[in-house]
């Protein structure tokens, strides 16, 4: 409570919401901070103290699975209690009021729908689980705490058409499209979805959409971006991830040319990178410091397939980079591609990009929902 009014980010009927729902009820014995893992039976202060910290807390990787415990295997993050001021951002854009019904989508611990729970009544949200476990438990867990929200198993893409229409749609998961149940389970006009949106790339969008009637009648979601949220991605359609390592493949064998895109400049550019990750829905990046203090740096742009790479050798001072690119696809000739696209559209900034999602497809939009950038057809 202290650290999230210290922030500033705990106003209105939230601060009531928060200090009566108890984080430490809805938490697993053993949590991941962002720097290692805590037991509640060995260290119960630090455990008390990690779950009041505003932070993210993993509860489960790798989807729950055994494997996850062997020495040196990949870690995936697969749930987790988000991070309460992210939380907080969310639900301000969300705009949630008095007697809404909402839906969320992603319960995980449950702790956040038995926020909503508090704030509009049980008996008026639903909250959506694919992971079966998690659903029990996130169940037991606002039950135990003495909220009613109904807690379900199921595909979080394709809503809960039993208990539509929602006045609000939150999903605490990011898909790089919105699904079009979400639209047509909303109140139609008033219903508002906010969701983390975004391919591999730049999967670091909140958008905020209002739910209208569309020229055909059917209802349309539109809006925009903001934000920087970091969320786990749909289970249906999270990439296989790894190490570095588990990606770079025929070392030495790769295409060799220079660039005078600035690798360094390009990811400290939230709005630059929005505008490539547009045109790159299926790689992700990494920009690795060199250890020396150099300020030397190596942009690696990986397929989320794993059939390409490319690696951009930065170093301060210069005009032209190092770049090497090995399969199929030449990833970095894809990011200068689109980043001369944005360059063609003047370098907007993503405040002025907007979001239609309509039962045919999905589109962005420069300024308005005439000025259509990128289609994505269903
Ligand atoms: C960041 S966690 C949710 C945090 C949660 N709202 C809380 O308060 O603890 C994201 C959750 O979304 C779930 N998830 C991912 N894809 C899903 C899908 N397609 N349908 C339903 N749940 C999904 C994950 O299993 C995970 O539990």
């Amino acid at each position: 409570m202290t650290v999230l009014r210290e922030k500033g980010v705990l106003v209105g009927d939230w601060q009531e919401v928060v200090a009566a729902v108890r984080r430490e009820d809805f938490l697993p014995a053993v949590i991941e901070t962002p720097e290692r893992v805590v037991s509640r039976a060995q260290e119960p202060e630090a455990w008390l103290a990690a779950v009041y910290e505003d932070q993210s807390l993993v509860t489960q990787v790798n989807d729950g699975r055994q494997a996850a415990e062997r020495a040196g295997a990949y870690r995936l993050p697969t749930s987790s209690s988000s991070m309460p001021s992210l939380m907080l951002e969310m639900l301000g854009l969300l705009d949630v009021r008095d007697r809404h019904r909402v839906l969320e989508l992603g319960a995980g611990t449950g702790y956040h729908a038995a926020w909503l729970a508090c704030r509009v009544g049980g008996e008026r949200v639903t909250s959506v689980e694919k992971d079966p476990g998690l659903a029990a438990q996130a169940a037991k867990n606002v039950a135990a705490a003495g909220f009613t929200p109904q807690v379900v198993c199921g595909d979080g893409d394709a809503g809960w058409p039993l208990a539509a229409p929602y006045d609000r749609v939150i999903a605490t998961y990011a898909v790089p499209a919105v699904p079009y149940a979400w639209v047509e389970q909303s109140v139609m006009p008033g219903g508002r979805i906010v969701a983390p949106w975004g391919g591999s790339f730049f999967p670091h969008s909140f958008v905020t959409l209002d739910v209208v009637a569309g020229a055909g009648g059917g209802p349309v979601a539109r809006g925009r971006f903001s934000g920087y949220p970091a969320f786990m991605r749909s289970r249906n359609r999270r990439p296989e991830r790894g190490y570095l390592a588990d990606f770079l493949h025929h070392r030495g064998e790769e295409d060799e040319s220079r660039t005078r895109l600035s690798p360094r400049e390009l990811c400290a550019d939230a709005d630059a990178l929005f505008w490539v990750g547009l045109g790159l829905t299926d790689a992700w990046y990494l920009l690795v410091d060199a250890a020396d203090g150099s300020g030397e740096a190596t942009l690696w742009v990986l397929a989320d397939d794993r059939t390409s790479w490319a690696a951009v050798e930065y170093a301060p001072e210069q005009e032209a980079y190092a770049v090497g690119q090995f399969g199929p696809r030449r990833l970095w000739d894809e990011v200068e591609e689109a980043h001369r696209e944005w360059g063609r559209l003047g370098r907007p900034g993503r405040d002025r990009a907007g979001l239609s999602v309509t039962s045919g497809g999905e589109y962005v939009w420069l300024d308005s929902p005439a000025r259509v950038v990128r289609i994505a057809p269903r």
